[in-house]
């Protein structure tokens, strides 16, 4: 259990305020013939609910929750601040955005306020309390949903000086600042807090060969952090203000970008929410692999607990420039997906297809034609029934992996920022490509913050690990002298928290713990590989790799070399270097090497760990596993759009959805999903 509900939620955003009265009615059946027990509602009313500065209206609402309650569908309710209404941007100029270029912006769109606005504060506030206090004793009241999708990036007086007020929480006085910053570089001294201003466009950006760059990357990556916090600090006002009210509420935002959304922390902001919640909008065409490593990643991001799919589109999306339909049992395959990395509720944006403006054509459960015998209210109506025979048999499961992968919000925007060596390393394309390593044959990872705890982990992976923050290191060398094994890359240890390089030789902090110097960086461009050529002491590794974005020239202090490069002025150097540290192994990848060596080498090690896949699947077929009680759950899903053969093992296995008892050979159809109970057959290193 969840605590939510006895079984997995379903239902999503709802907006009755675009409809007249007799549509809600005829919703109420519909939702009830598809299984649809939570509704969120109220996340763009705030114009409906508060026409001027001092006048509340929630009689609709009101009847909204009444309604949902009879029907038996639980609120998940919007505190409606995504979107300020027009009388106010016009009454108070001041809570409105200002771009990098210093446009600022009119009255229009919705996630339009600056998130250090006095204005936008103080009402946005008053909002959630005054819906807490109406709604605190209100039967449908399951879940508060705070604005929606936060998070945009404001240049305005408002934020400059509330980064100023920042800076002096953070630094203190200027001497530390102007050190940290070093802003002896290009004479850029501050002798005053107010000679700061935010680094944008109009002050340390500039634009070459299509990159944003910035003159101070430390500067800018305190923004980041600042404008993270500026967010954070308004979903922290409005849920204490949910709090004050009703102590007990169960608060939540719902995350974007399929949880990896690059101006939010998510990993400091996870601590303030009851329970993450994800939007999460693959296109037809996105890898999988993708959409499992984010799903993971909310689950990391409280330690292991379970999670939300908060939006997810029925069918096509509307805002890409082409946008497909979900084809048959993709939009059944996708919530399983997300439910067998630790999702409890499936849920979708939108239970309605709204008759005008953006999202008209947005995928929804009911179409415009206002019935139910459609391809899509179907398909939703049949997985309303499973997750209903389902109950709550997964709720409350947990993952168990021995595999990790370590994501810090901080290293990548720190990387990125970064002029020099490349433009062409991307933080996100690096741990997704060791993810993938491990997903292509499935074995099981947690995607882990700086601050999770290592020991229970027999193989860690730090990818570019380029900022190491205070601790850090020392919480590594705990870890692999203690018998772990360590993996990180080319571009690690280089900067501390500020960005500030680790003097006394690359890779810094990490130097010890891996046994390496790296004396040069060579950046190579795009389609000018090198190669990584194995001394042959690893099972399972070919002779030769190639390798590229960039390629350290190291010296070995202690570590063994077991590639070394195969081309270029530093052929013959280190490629490859692994570390015996105290009971463990501390591995160097100098360069960025193709798939198959991530994954021959993983293999490698993973065997070597006896670290073993949770099933044997086919290309496209998809595996993962939670447990409880005691029962495992092997989630088989076929991503492929013809039918797949899988192995169930001698032993009888019950599939949950069908209720058959499978063993052997069996056939997933395209697009088709099993739920095996009980040990996973057919694993096996
Ligand atoms: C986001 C928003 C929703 C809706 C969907 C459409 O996730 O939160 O309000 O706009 O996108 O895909
Ligand atoms: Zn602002």
């Amino acid at each position: 259990m969840n605590g939510l509900s006895n079984k997995i939620l379903y239902g999503g955003d709802y907006n009755p305020e675009q409809w007249p009265r007799d549509v809600w009615k005829e919703d109420m059946r519909l939702f009830n013939l598809a299984g649809i027990d939570i509704a969120t509602v109220n996340v763009f009313s705030w114009a409906r609910n508060q026409p001027d500065e001092k006048t509340y209206r929630f009689e609709w609402l009101d009847d909204v929750m009444d309604m949902l309650h009879t029907n038996g569908v639980r609120a998940c309710l919007g505190t409606g601040t995504a979107a300020h209404p027009a009388w106010m941007a016009h009454t108070f100029p001041d809570m409105l955005t200002v771009d990098s270029q210093g446009r600022k912006k009119k009255y229009g769109r919705r996630h339009n306020s600056c998130p250090n606005s006095p204005t936008f504060r103080l009402y946005s506030e008053r909002l959630a309390k005054k819906l807490a206090e109406r709604y605190k004793d209100h039967p449908a009241l399951l879940l508060w949903h705070v604005n929606n999708e936060m998070g945009w990036r404001c240049y305005c007086e408002n934020c400059e000086r509330a980064f100023r007020v920042w800076l002096k929480e953070r630094y203190g006085t200027l001497v530390v600042l102007n050190a940290a910053w070093y802003t002896s570089f290009w004479g850029h001294t501050f002798y005053d807090w107010e000679e700061i201003v935010l680094p944008s466009q109009q002050s340390e950006h500039f634009n070459v060969s299509g990159h944003e760059s910035t003159a101070f990357p430390a500067m800018s990556i305190d923004y980041d952090r600042f404008n993270s916090d500026s967010f954070l600090a308004c979903y922290k006002l409005e849920r204490d203000a949910i709090k004050s009210v009703i102590p007990e509420a169960l608060v939540t935002t719902n995350f974007q970008s399929n949880g990896t959304y690059k101006p939010l922390d998510y990993f400091k902001w996870a601590k303030e929410l009851d329970i993450v919640a994800l939007d999460s909008y693959p296109a037809n065409d996105t890898p999988m692999s993708q959409i499992a490593m984010r799903h993971d990643l909310m689950r990391g991001l409280k330690n292991g607990e379970p999670f939300l799919l908060m939006e997810q589109s029925p069918s096509q999306l509307n805002w890409k420039d082409v946008n497909p339909l979900k084809r048959p049992g993709v939009m059944r395959l996708w919530s399983y997906q997300a439910v067998a990395r630790g999702a409890e509720a499936v849920m979708f944006f939108q239970l309605r297809r709204s008759a005008g403006a953006f999202e008209k054509f947005h995928g929804a459960v009911i179409d415009h034609v206002g019935h139910e015998n459609t391809r899509v209210f179907s398909e939703c109506a049949e997985l309303g029934r499973e997750l209903q025979q389902l109950g709550d048999t997964l709720l409350g499961a947990t993952t168990k992996s021995r595999v990790a992968i370590v994501f810090d919000w901080d290293n990548w925007w720190a990387i990125e920022h970064s002029s020099g060596p490349t433009k062409q390393l991307k933080y996100l394309q690096q741990i997704q490509r060791y993810y993938d390593a491990f997903y292509n044959r499935s074995v099981q990872v947690d995607m882990i913050g700086l601050e999770t705890e290592l020991s229970g982990y027999d193989l860690v992976i730090a990818p570019v690990l380029y900022m190491v923050k205070p601790g850090y290191a020392a919480k590594l060398e705990a870890y692999t002298s203690g018998g772990g094994t360590f993996v990180t890359t080319f571009f690690s240890g280089i900067v501390n928290e500020i960005d500030l390089v680790t003097l006394g030789g690359y890779p810094g902090e990490l130097r010890k713990l891996l046994g390496i110097w790296v004396e040069e960086t060579d950046a190579l461009f795009p389609g000018q590989p090198n190669s990584m050529v194995m001394k042959g002491n690893l099972d399972g590794l070919e002779r030769s790799y190639s390798c590229g974005t960039l390629c350290d020239l190291l010296h070995t202090e202690g570590a063994e070399t077991e590639a070394v490069y195969g081309g270029c002025f530093y052929a013959g150097m280190p490629a490859v270097t692994r570390n015996r540290f105290g009971k463990g192994e501390a591995w160097y990848l100098a360069s960025d090497p193709e798939a198959a060596f991530l994954e021959a080498f993983f293999k490698h090690l993973t065997d070597k760990l006896n670290i073993v896949p949770v099933a044997k699947t086919p290309p496209g077929v998809e595996a993962s596993v939670r447990e409880k009680d005691g029962r495992q759950f092997t989630f088989l899903l076929n991503h492929n759009d013809r039918p797949a053969t899988v192995q169930i093992g001698e032993e009888p296995s019950m599939e949950l959805l069908s209720g058959m008892r499978l063993s052997g050979e069996s056939e997933l159809p395209p697009y088709g999903v099993f739920i095996l109970e009980g040990p996973s057959k057919g694993a096996g290193p």
